[in-house]
């Protein structure tokens, strides 16, 4: 009989449940069940719901169906390549001696808790050959959330290659199988399409090195049987922890049941593995919920907000940035004037953006001077120093865009260092946005991306925010100096990461926003070290409800960037209203505004500072989507249950549309009494809703409802709920 390691904690005992056969990697209420059978073949029995009673994981099935499986690893908790399996895999390897077939069998397993997590290691080997997989489930608890990895190593005589590394294969279990992604392009981030599964494997990748999410991120739904739905059914949403080419399989197996490989992308990666050492795969993060899309959601939060994202559960700056304001036409007048202009609206921080440095080639347009950065002596000739000193005289705090990882042909870095750059040899280079990218795996280049932020920081430790850039995806993938190209793509993402980790650890508090000539790069990788991220550079305020409505099915509301600019068709008050369910931020010309527009914006950023504590750390609820009604509606509510704000837009301009009856909230405290006020209005607008019926129980608010009453004239509508002490 075989008996996972256990120890003595009763506690953990009662967690880690554990047969003869069976590994249960449990959270509160999920449990994915590994199996090892008689062959030691690790297989995925079951991922759902945990079960009450821990002995009744023996009575699974082997596999879901009575209809033959002729490896016996369609359910493989890793799928192996070559000898028997002729399914997808999830790992690929060559070994030294030539054999391109892998065989992995469980040697043992061993759980190690943490204050909120159980991390279970399965050990596999392959009989024949020297070659190791450790699977990594941490299971956190509270969230029902697993983030799972494997750590590949052998100690062949040489290297081998692996043609395939993936972070988890699941093994899903359902009637039918309906897949949410999202794709997009360039301001149009995250466009959501669910389709139904079917047999064979529908696959969703990217390729372009950087900026890897521009066309598709690595985050997904599945829903069990049905078509997602907010509240009810069986929804697991996954996404990748990688900054970088990604791959994810759905393949409906000849049994019908649901394969899932999420990894990094095998394309053009066939890596060199040197004996001895560990190649670690990125994290692959999965929760699953019973009760819809909206639990699932609200899992990832309060997962990213306390383990994964910097001062998740801290605090964060409202800024005033030029880039709309200025692009790259500015000189330390204009922005003194800024600095006077952010500090007349009220937020915290001035974001210098784009623009501000190069001297043989000034940054004067995007086609020359990324990779100089020294400050240019025409716009700012009394240096970044000078203009911190300026915003503190000004009572605001000072930040600054960097696109660090770039280079302009047109700079002296290239001419400098032609070997820094990614480029293929015998080609002519193809440039995006006229900017190549600097090859991080390369060390020497590592040096140059870290020491340039950190000289900045450490150089002005008053810098108070940083906007870190990307705008190019990998053209002419091949770097000058690594002796295996086939590493080329890994190395770069693990560079990447090495060097914000390192700075991270040295400037522990500086906010850094993920940016990427848009959302080209939103994903629990980078979000070890950013505090925030940009979701798109498309800022109107319509589209801002739909783009921030599909981000928050993966990310928390502190992390997402929402700015007030002049795009698109909306009232100042619609646009601030949307930009306040998100971390608001301004990019707008302050000394144009009307005195009214002044006057709101002033009062917003000071009814924002009393609400954000309910949006950034509270739990999402949407309640009405804007692909099914005329307008789009969700809440935020305290941990407490004892504050909620509502968010209320129109998204349909037609005749007479809006909110023409109750909306149920939800997530409230059945027997609170609460009051509900409308807040941010427009100078001289008075509220339309009924001052003496604003007292409603939490039960009756979310079992009948109340209409915020979204219509034409009042397009959108914030509403603050506040329960009786
Ligand atoms: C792309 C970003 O998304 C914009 O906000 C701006 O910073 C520009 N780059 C600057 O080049």
């Amino acid at each position: 009989m075989r008996v996972a390691t256990l120890t003595t904690s009763a506690f953990f005992a009662m967690q880690l449940i554990s047969t003869a056969e069976d590994i249960a990697i449990t959270t509160r209420s999920t449990a994915l069940v590994v199996r090892i059978n008689d062959g030691q073949n690790p297989r995925i029995v079951h991922f759902g719901k945990r079960l009450a009673h821990q002995e009744e994981y023996a009575k699974l099935p082997d596999q879901p169906r009575s209809t033959e499986d002729y490896t016996g690893l369609y359910n493989s908790a890793y799928t192996p390549a070559g000898s028997r399996n002729l399914l997808e895999p999830a790992i690929q390897a060559i070994h030294a001696d030539g054999n391109p077939s892998l065989d992995l069998r469980y040697v043992s397993h061993e759980s190690i808790q943490g204050p909120d997590t159980i991390t279970t290691e399965i050990h596999l080997k392959d009989p024949a050959y020297p070659f190791q997989v450790t699977l990594f489930y941490k299971a956190y608890q509270d969230e029902d959330l697993i983030e799972q990895w494997s750590v590949i190593h052998h100690d062949e005589p040489s290297s081998v290659k692996l043609e395939k590394y993936a972070s988890a294969n699941l093994t899903i279990s359902a009637a039918n199988y309906y897949l949410t992604q999202f794709h997009g392009d360039w301001a149009k981030e995250m466009q959501p399409q669910e389709s139904k599964l079917t047999a064979g494997i529908k696959v969703l990748d990217s390729k372009l090195g950087t900026r890897a999410d521009l066309f598709q991120p690595p985050s997904f739904l599945i829903s069990l049987n049905q078509p997602a739905a907010e509240d009810t059914g069986e929804v697991i949403a996954g996404t990748l922890a990688w900054t970088g080419n990604f791959k994810m399989d759905f393949e409906v197996d000849p049994l019908g049941e649901l394969r899932l490989i999420a990894g990094i992308n095998p394309y053009a990666s066939e890596y060199v593995l040197d004996p001895g050492v560990d190649f670690k795969t990125p994290s692959f993060i999965y929760t699953y919920s019973s009760e819809g899309k909206g639990l699932a959601s609200r899992n990832l939060h309060q997962w990213a907000r306390k383990h994964r994202i910097p001062h998740g559960e801290g605090n964060r700056l409202t800024l005033l940035n030029n880039w709309e304001a200025t692009y790259f036409d500015f000189d330390e007048k204009k922005l003194e004037d800024l600095f006077a202009d952010g500090k007349k609206l009220g937020v915290d921080l001035f974001l210098l953006d784009d623009g501000w440095f190069g001297n043989k080639y000034p940054r004067n347009g995007d086609n020359a001077g990324l990779g100089d950065w020294q400050e240019n002596q025409k716009k700012i000739p009394n240096g970044i120093g000078n203009l911190i000193q300026k915003s503190a005289e000004a009572g605001i705090k000072f930040g600054i865009w960097i696109e660090p990882e770039m280079v302009n042909p047109k700079s002296e870095l290239f001419e400098n260092h032609p070997d820094w750059v990614v480029m293929l040899p015998n080609r002519v280079p193809y440039y995006f946005r006229n900017q190549l990218v600097l090859d991080l795996s390369n060390p020497e280049v590592r040096k140059f991306v870290h020491d340039t932020v950190d000289q900045l920081l450490t150089e002005h430790p008053d810098i108070a925010y940083i906007k870190w850039d990307c705008n190019a995806v990998i053209y002419n993938a091949w770097s000058p100096t690594l002796k295996h190209q086939g590493n080329f793509y890994v190395d770069f993402v693990n560079g990447f990461y090495e060097i914000t980790s390192d700075l991270r650890k040295k400037h522990p508090d500086i906010p850094m926003m993920l940016c990427s000539g848009g959302g080209g790069r939103v994903d629990y990788g980078a979000l070890n070290d950013f505090t925030e991220f940009w979701p798109s550079d498309n800022t109107d305020a319509l589209e801002r409800v739909f783009l921030q409505w599909n981000y928050s099915y993966f990310f928390p509301s502190i992390a997402t960037c929402a700015h007030i600019t002049e795009w698109g068709k909306q009232p100042l008050k619609y646009r601030t209203d949307v930009a306040m369910m998100g971390k608001l931020g301004y990019d707008i010309v302050v000394s144009e505004m009307s005195p009214d527009d002044l006057k709101f914006s002033q009062e917003a950023l000071a009814t924002y500072a009393k609400i954000k504590d309910v949006i950034w750390h509270g739990d999402l609820y949407r309640l009405a989507s804007p692909y099914e009604n005329d307008f789009a509606s969700l809440s935020y509510v305290s941990p407490g249950k004892d504050r909620a704000i509502w968010f209320n837009y129109l998204v349909n301009n037609r005749y007479q549309k809006g909110s023409d009856r109750a909306i149920k909230l939800k997530g409230l405290n059945p027997e609170a009494t609460y009051q509900i006020t409308e807040i941010n209005l427009y100078p001289g607008k008075s509220s339309a809703l009924d001052p003496s019926a604003n007292q409603f129980s939490g039960d009756y608010l979310m079992t009948v409802g109340y209409n915020p009453k979204v219509n034409a004239d009042r397009s959108s509508v914030i509403l603050q709920l506040e329960a009786a002490k």
